[in-house]
């Protein structure tokens, strides 16, 4: 183990990339990427300078969500492995220095989980059935869902079964809600949690985190209903959090939580990560916000006010598995490319822990998935007109053609054709490349960052730029039309995202630290 124990818990200002793991590698030529695909890769992101990985869910499931519909959340489901994969894959990690973070889905399981079918097949009323969210419907003959809720996948959150209740999925059909107010499921995630830890992960990713606890009476959603919301962000959900917290501090290893919680205020982000709740929650303003000097200035005042709150430190998302690639969100072709590499250098020179999305380090694009092949439920429900599979498609590894080294066999969604050049193994035989760029940013953040002040101090700075100082670093970008002066307090250039930094001024489209004169 080359992991070492600093004073500072080590996911405090970790650089932490996701694994979208049927899309990272396929070690065993069947399309879909799996655990021997990863581990394989584990040099490449020691290499690319990563602290630790988050691998999404990888439990045996039917996949109608790509594993956020779990129907065994202590096994490995055949398509990525076995369990003795997992465990090669984790200590290999660890020898690398790479900490494991796992998912874990506690809003809902699979309509194939045990449970579910124990659910189907008792009486209404019954114990198995109050495991989940089970109601009888309105109208005459209950032919009516018990209330308006909508799926955030589309479409009614109801689904009747054969006696005539129905069942609530937040999500898809086949992702019904567990019930919270039920100690069984309490009992059951806990000692799931317990399971991995024992096993050795480092933390988790805690899906839907600000889901989970309905209110019981089921209040029908009114036309411009604001929070408090009726299923959303309960207050009883902290107590699990205080539970799992006291669970993960039981361990040793800085053993870590980061909620997936999309709470609606910055008060309400803050109360997830509480001294005594989990350690981190995802800050997706970043992701929300336009490629513009003064949002990202917003984005940083908002998250410091928002983690002060509570005394905890923040994190930065700019990219994952459920949202358009930020180079394409960022208008695409090679100005997307550039001004993501702008805005993930700024990222990584504030404090805190920065979230990367296997691909970002490539500058990939999003992809256009024809139509008849796209498999994201939230697609064929109708809540995202052009699904989440172009941010999903596979890795390029290697080569001149698809799959592109990312293994041997068809990949799970067509890999366009123009990819040569945005292979891992292209942009390493290259210096000037995206992957390079990222490499240095994360070497040279590990240099010199350690130390410097929690706190930013904002800079002025010229239109259409955004400036901060943290200790002796500071960071400009410039998210404007012209080339804008830089201010006078940075001094020798020490990494830019582009060419464009001469003379005491800044290209648009650019970001670049300095040491502070
Ligand atoms: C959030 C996950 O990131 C997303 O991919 C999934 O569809 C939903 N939670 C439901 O589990």
């Amino acid at each position: 183990m080359q992991i070492t124990t600093s004073a500072a818990p080590w996911w405090q200002h970790s650089v932490c990339y996701e694994i979208y793991v049927r899309s990272f590698a396929d070690g065993n030529g069947d399309g879909v990427g799996d655990l021997v695909g990863i581990e394989q890769r584990l040099p490449y992101l020691a290499d690319l300078g990563v602290d630790s990985v988050w691998l999404t869910p990888f439990y045996p499931s039917p996949q109608h969500d790509h594993g956020y519909d779990v129907a065994d959340y202590r096994d490995v489901d055949p398509l990525f492995g076995t369990l003795a994969d997992f465990d090669a894959m984790l200590a290999t990690a660890h020898d690398l220095g790479i900490r494991v973070i796992v998912d874990v889905v506690p809003n809902h399981t699979s309509s194939e989980h045990p449970w579910f079918h124990e659910a189907l097949a008792a009486a209404p009323g019954s114990p198995a059935r109050d495991r989940y969210v089970f109601r009888d419907g309105t109208g005459r003959n209950g032919e009516r869902p018990p209330n308006n809720w909508v799926s955030v996948f589309g479409g009614p959150a109801w689904t009747r079964v054969p006696d005539g209740q129905w069942y609530l999925h937040l999500f898809d059909s086949q992702q019904p809600d567990l019930n919270w107010w039920n100690d069984e499921v309490h009992a059951e995630l806990d000692d799931v949690l317990r399971f991995w830890l024992d096993r050795g992960v480092d933390g988790f990713r805690v899906d839907v985190a600000h889901g989970l606890y309905k209110q019981p009476d089921l209040v029908p959603r009114k036309r411009g209903d604001r929070l408090p919301h009726p299923m959303w962000d309960q207050p009883e959900v902290h107590e699990v959090y205080r539970r799992w917290r006291k669970l993960l501090d039981s361990y040793d290893g800085d053993r870590m939580a980061v909620a997936e919680a999309c709470a609606g205020t910055p008060e309400a982000m803050a109360r997830y990560i509480r001294p005594d709740e989990l350690q981190q929650t995802f800050n997706f303003t970043w992701l929300e916000a336009p490629w513009s000097a003064a949002a990202f200035r917003k984005v940083v005042v908002d998250t410091f006010a928002s983690v002060g709150l509570v005394g905890g430190t923040p994190t930065w998302v700019l990219s994952n598995h459920d949202v358009v690639r930020e180079s394409t969100r960022y208008g695409g072709g090679p100005a997307g490319v550039a001004r993501a590499k702008a805005a993930a250098l700024t990222m990584l020179a504030l404090p805190g822990s920065s979230y990367l999305y296997q691909g970002e380090e490539l500058g990939l694009e999003q992809v256009d998935v024809p139509p008849h092949l796209r498999q994201d439920p939230a697609y064929h429900r109708g809540a995202e007109p052009e699904g989440r599979d172009g941010c999903r498609v596979p890795m390029p590894w290697s080569g001149d053609t698809a799959p592109y080294g990312f293994g041997t066999g068809e990949p799970w969604l067509p890999m366009p054709d123009d990819w040569a050049g945005l292979t891992v193994e292209a942009q390493q035989a290259d210096e000037h490349s995206t992957l390079q760029f990222f490499r240095r940013a994360l070497r040279l953040r590990r240099e010199v960052t350690v130390g410097l002040p929690d706190q930013v101090q904002l800079l002025d700075s010229a239109p259409g730029t955004f400036a901060f100082r943290r200790g002796d670093l500071v960071c400009v970008v410039s998210c404007g039309s012209r080339t804008a002066r830089l201010p006078d307090v940075a001094g020798e250039l020490l990494l830019a995202s582009g060419d464009g930094v001469a003379d005491g001024r800044i290209a648009p489209d650019t970001a670049a630290w300095f040491r502070a004169r």
